[in-house]
């Protein structure tokens, strides 16, 4: 479900023409549209209801500062990874005892500030990890809470890059690892370990991962609630699927009706990491068609975005729907129908590849659309072949706010000292 239809023919967001926000920001241009975020926001909440989770956004789907408000200002905590991440979700002044802060390699520096800035805990990866966290901790005199990342060892069926709960991958730690370090806490005196937390991979379109990962913790904690140690937290990460192409995800509220026995069970309370969940549909990637070329047999549309702007279909061979921004017949009349071609962009790889042998009406000139870009399309954007990164665009009902400007050339030398 989302906010992005044709109306009258013409691909609108909300209640706006995207050919008039173009029209005005250029291309290639990231919009998005307010209420698709919210609305996917209100679903999990919804669906959770009965148990009340923080809804922790995982920043790095789309850590834009104005979608970080517009999501905290709606009860919305946030998932961070880094320093960074930390900084804005200040900057948005989210509610410090709303911020979980994951991530395999905390430095110093971070974990300093995120304990000034008093989070709610850290999701913790690895018992060195908590040495270092208790011997910063000493020094400050505040309450440390820490939840011990669990590496279940759960197969997902998604791409072998964004699985993350297998015992092949660096995140977490095993569970005797967690077991070992919960009876033996006081090895942390600074520390309060408060929960545990999961997160077995990205682009998950079943509940029975879930289920899996979630009974594994649930016998550690059990055992070790046998020997005195209670926990206050169960944090299940993120990784809901979505639509890109004929996917067929759980809905927020089927994946909450199969795992709820399981937690109300389990009797802790809930956080929920969704990431591309909320903002994936929510935005799309506006482009122009610069060139459409024939070399031996094979066509390509060049167009004005590429992969340092959309890395997904280069790192992933992930699928996005392109689309014209207008339809119906007379606007086929006046464009080709063009089969089987590569849309494509102009950087220097044979790897920057939008889209691959579709069939699309258009023409030089005219735009495209790529559709389910609002998650991990600007976040994982950069300034390859010194590109400066597209604008970015929210929109609300029929108002139309810029809230990130294009990058400009002057911009891309800024830090570089010429010798
Ligand atoms: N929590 C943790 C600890 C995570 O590492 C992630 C994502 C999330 C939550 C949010 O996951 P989501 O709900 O968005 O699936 N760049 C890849 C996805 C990488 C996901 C990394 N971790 C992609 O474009 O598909």
């Amino acid at each position: 479900m989302h906010y992005f239809a044709y109306k009258r023919n013409y691909l609108c967001c909300e209640e706006v023409p995207v050919r008039e926000i173009i029209k005005k920001f250029g291309t290639p241009l990231y919009i998005y549209s307010a209420k698709t975020i919210l609305a996917h926001f209100y679903k999990i909440q919804r669906a959770f209801s009965s148990i009340h989770p923080l809804i922790c956004y995982s920043v790095k789907a789309n850590s834009n500062l104005s979608l970080l408000k517009l999501l905290v200002k709606k009860g919305a905590g946030l998932d961070i990874v880094s320093g960074g991440e930390l900084y804005r979700a200040k900057k948005v002044k989210c509610p410090s005892k709303r911020v979980v802060y994951a991530s395999v390699g905390k430095t110093v520096s971070e974990i300093k500030d995120a304990l000034s800035y008093g989070i709610l805990m850290f999701n913790t990866e690895s018992p060195e990890e908590l040495r270092r966290i208790n011997e910063i901790a000493r020094s400050t005199k505040r309450d440390v809470r820490c939840a011990l990342r669990v590496n279940p060892d759960i197969e997902v069926h998604t791409h072998s890059y964004i699985t993350t709960g297998t015992r092949e991958t660096k995140f977490g730690m095993d569970i005797d690892t967690a077991r070992d370090i919960l009876l033996h806490r006081k090895r942390y005196p600074y520390l309060k370990i408060v929960g545990i937390h999961l997160h077995i991979g990205s682009q998950i379109t079943k509940a029975s991962p879930y289920l899996k990962a979630i009974k594994k913790v649930r016998t550690l904690i059990k055992e070790v609630a046998t020997r005195g140690i209670s926990l206050e937290y169960l944090n299940i990460g993120g990784g809901l699927g979505i639509v890109y192409d004929k996917e067929k995800p759980q809905t927020a509220r089927d994946f909450s009706l199969k795992i709820l026995p399981l937690l109300k069970e389990i009797n802790l309370k809930v956080i929920l990491e969704p990431g591309r969940f909320i903002v994936g549909n929510a935005g799309i990637l506006v482009t122009k068609v610069l060139y459409i070329k024939k070399s031996y047999r094979k066509q390509f549309i060049i167009v004005d975005a590429a992969m340092n702007d959309l890395m997904r279909p280069a790192l992933y061979g992930a699928y996005h729907k392109i689309v014209p921004l207008q339809k119906g017949a007379s606007h086929a009349r006046k464009m080709p129908l063009i089969r089987g071609v590569d849309i494509v962009g102009p950087i220097c790889e044979t790897g920057d590849f939008l889209g691959k042998a579709r069939t699309i009406s258009t023409r030089e000139g005219e735009h495209l659309a790529i559709l389910g870009t609002g998650a991990y399309g600007f976040s994982m954007s950069s300034n390859y072949n010194s590109r400066p990164r597209p604008a970015e665009v929210l929109v609300k009902k029929n108002k139309i706010y810029l809230i990130r400007a294009r990058e400009i050339y002057k911009e891309l030398v800024r830090k570089e000292i010429i010798v």
